[in-house]
């Protein structure tokens, strides 16, 4: 079932797009590096159960089900093209990983049931409005105690990085990517309830700067 949301932007803006979004994000946008940052700031060494929100091609689910061999692993994106690519993936790394169609602002999952809940470069794709919306699901899906950790863009470190998230700004739209580039995601993460938040660090990219922000469920 393919869901109908008339603001919903794909991995790359078109649906064509989406097949070589692998490949764009690894040459250009340093995946490996801050996709291994973000599961090595993950704090709880033996988690349960992890959920990815927005996990595209599955790559990060991936990681983290290597990672953590015991733990549960979900993700899920309401874009049914990238979750086939990502079912294909799983399914040669011989690894079982839950994905789900869904909506990051209607999380299907029981209250308190998650340890970490991740997200990498899905909240840009957001409006200020459903950004809030989604961090409320992600508290409420999470264990209390729990942690949530973003890889997203943040305020670039240089003004040629500025210049260069321009690129993005146009593919994902300017209304949504303005408080990334604003720096904005640390204190709207604070708002929505979360705990020691801490921007963990920014890698400038040839897009942009990608910032790691680390919080908790109090
Ligand atoms: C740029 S891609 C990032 C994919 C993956 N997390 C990664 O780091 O490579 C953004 C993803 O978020 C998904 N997405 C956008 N809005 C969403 C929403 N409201 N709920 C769930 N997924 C969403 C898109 O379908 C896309 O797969």
């Amino acid at each position: 079932m393919k869901i109908q949301n008339p603001n919903y932007i794909p991995a790359l803006k078109y649906n064509w797009l989406t097949r070589f979004y692998d490949k764009l994000i690894s040459k250009f946008l340093k995946e490996k590096v801050w996709k291994e940052l973000l599961i090595a700031s993950i704090i709880n060494h033996r988690p349960e159960r992890i959920l990815d929100v927005g996990c595209g091609t599955a790559t990060l689910a991936i990681m983290l089900q290597k990672e953590f061999p015991g733990a549960s692993v979900s993700g899920i994106d309401g874009d049914v093209k990238i979750l086939a690519i990502a079912d294909k993936k799983i399914k040669e790394a011989k690894l079982n990983i839950n994905l789900k169609e869904a909506l990051s602002f209607k999380l299907p999952f029981a209250d308190n049931h998650f340890d970490v809940v991740l997200s990498s470069l899905m909240l840009h794709h957001l409006s200020d409005d459903d950004k809030k919306k989604t961090f409320h699901e992600i508290i409420r899906v999470l264990k209390p105690g729990g942690q949530f950790v973003v890889a997203d863009w943040g305020k670039p470190n240089s003004i040629f990085i500025r210049w260069l998230f321009y690129i993005v700004q146009l593919l994902d739209g300017f209304s949504t990517t303005k408080s990334n580039v604003k720096g904005l995601l640390p204190s709207m993460i604070i708002d929505a309830d979360f705990v020691a938040v801490k921007e963990l660090q920014r890698i400038p990219t040839m897009m942009g700067s990608i910032s790691i922000i680390s919080s908790k469920k109090s």
